[in-house]
Formats: structure tokens, sequence, C-alpha cells
């Protein structure tokens, strides 16, 4: 997607050979517009799925998967971050840990909002490893429903999150993918169309 890559080339910062900066307009300061043509995107490249919810995680992930939400005209769940719990039989619980911030989180999602008959495009803003997705990917089993695909933001596509997912049998769909993040500069994975 030429307009997110665009961004990421003028406003991302790159802090380190593997981590990309972009808290201008995605992790903290956030731009509606952009945000809002990215979901306008995801719901384009999955339109032949019948979705029925959209599922993310707090709290990054939640910008780009209300405006997909709303493209698609169906609720966005976003499965809720702690570091442990009590158990209870009312939620969904799946365990993510995070490389970069090494922790493990318990991610969790109320069986109230999905069931055995959704069919759910899960959001996030940045793939990794891919645990996020994963953990995301297992709720959505857990509850009996599909998983209709993963968009993502931005891949950093020399980590190995992406490919992981495609040998799961995931439909990945990232919207920027970044090859390296050597010398200061950001380097994508391959030419976008306009
Ligand atoms: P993974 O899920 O793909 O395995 O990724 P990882 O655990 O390594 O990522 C942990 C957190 O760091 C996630 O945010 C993820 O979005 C973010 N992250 C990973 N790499 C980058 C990067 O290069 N740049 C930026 N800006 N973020 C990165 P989170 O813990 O869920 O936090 P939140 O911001 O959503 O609250
Ligand atoms: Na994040
Ligand atoms: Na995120």
């Amino acid at each position: 997607m030429k307009l997110l890559r665009d961004k990421v080339q003028q406003d991302g910062i790159v802090l380190s050979n593997q981590v990309l900066k972009v808290d201008s307009f995605l992790n903290h300061q956030m731009d509606p517009v952009l945000m809002q043509e990215i979901g306008k995107e995801f719901a384009s490249r999955f339109a032949a799925e019948n979705i029925t919810k959209v599922l993310t995680i707090e709290s990054s992930g939640i910008a780009p998967a209300i405006m997909t939400a709303l493209e698609i005209k169906v609720p966005l769940i976003f499965a809720r971050k702690q570091k442990s719990l009590t158990l209870r039989d009312d939620i969904f619980t799946e365990k993510v840990y995070s490389f970069t911030k090494q922790e493990t989180n318990e991610i969790t999602v109320s069986k109230k909002f999905m069931d055995a008959s959704d069919h759910v495009l899960i959001i996030d803003d940045f793939l990794a490893n891919g645990e996020a997705a994963f953990g995301l990917a297992r709720v959505v089993e857990q509850a009996g429903a599909s998983v209709a695909g993963i968009g993502i933001a931005i891949e950093k596509a020399f980590q190995p999150g992406g490919a992981k997912l495609k040998e799961a049998g995931y439909r990945l769909e990232s919207l920027v993918r970044i090859a390296g993040l050597e010398d200061g500069e950001v380097q994508f994975a391959e030419a976008d169309e306009v």
C-alpha cells in the first residue's frame, strides 16, 4: 500500500536493526485519515470472505482494526492483555509471549462475543515473530470459529512471523513489508503498486 509505505519512509524512525518507531502516526499519535485508508484496503482485500467479526489486540491494533470493521460493517473485538489471571469460565484465554518485551501476557476474549458461527478477520499493526497473531488465531479456534485471514499494517519480513503464519495455512495480507532496518534506513521488501 503506497500511502502507508510513503508514511513509513517519511515519518518512521529506525531505532535499531530490529525496531521501527512509528509513534507519530500509529503507536501514539494516530493519523485518522491514514487509518481509514488502511481499513478500506483490508476490507477490499478480504471482500470475498463472509467476515462476521474483526479481532485485534489492545492497544495499537485497535485503530486499524476499527476502521476495517467500520468498512465491513461488522463488530470489532479487541482482546485484552493482562499479566496473570484468576481462572474464569466465561472467557477464552491464550498465552502470548513477546520477544520484543520479553514478557508473557494472557490475552482474553469474552465468550459472549465469539462463537462457532463466526468467520473472523484478525488485524494488527505490526507483525514480528507472529506470537500475537497466533494467539489471536488460537482464541478464534477455541471459540470453534474460523479465521478468514490475518491483515497486518507493517510486517517486519526479516523476522519469522509472516513465514510461520503462511506455513500454518493462514492467508496473510501485509500492507507494507520491511526487508531490513540496516544503516538507520528502512529497506522495503518489494515495490508496492501505486
Ligand atoms: P509478535 O507478536 O509478532 O511476536 O511481536 P512481538 O511480541 O515481538 O511484539 C511485541 C509488541 O511490540 C507488539 O505491541 C508489537 O506490535 C510491537 N512491535 C514489534 N516490533 C515492532 C517494531 O519494530 N516497531 C513498533 N513500533 N512496534 C513493534 P504490543 O506489545 O501489543 O503493544 P501495543 O503497542 O499494541 O500496546
Ligand atoms: Na504495538
Ligand atoms: Na499490536
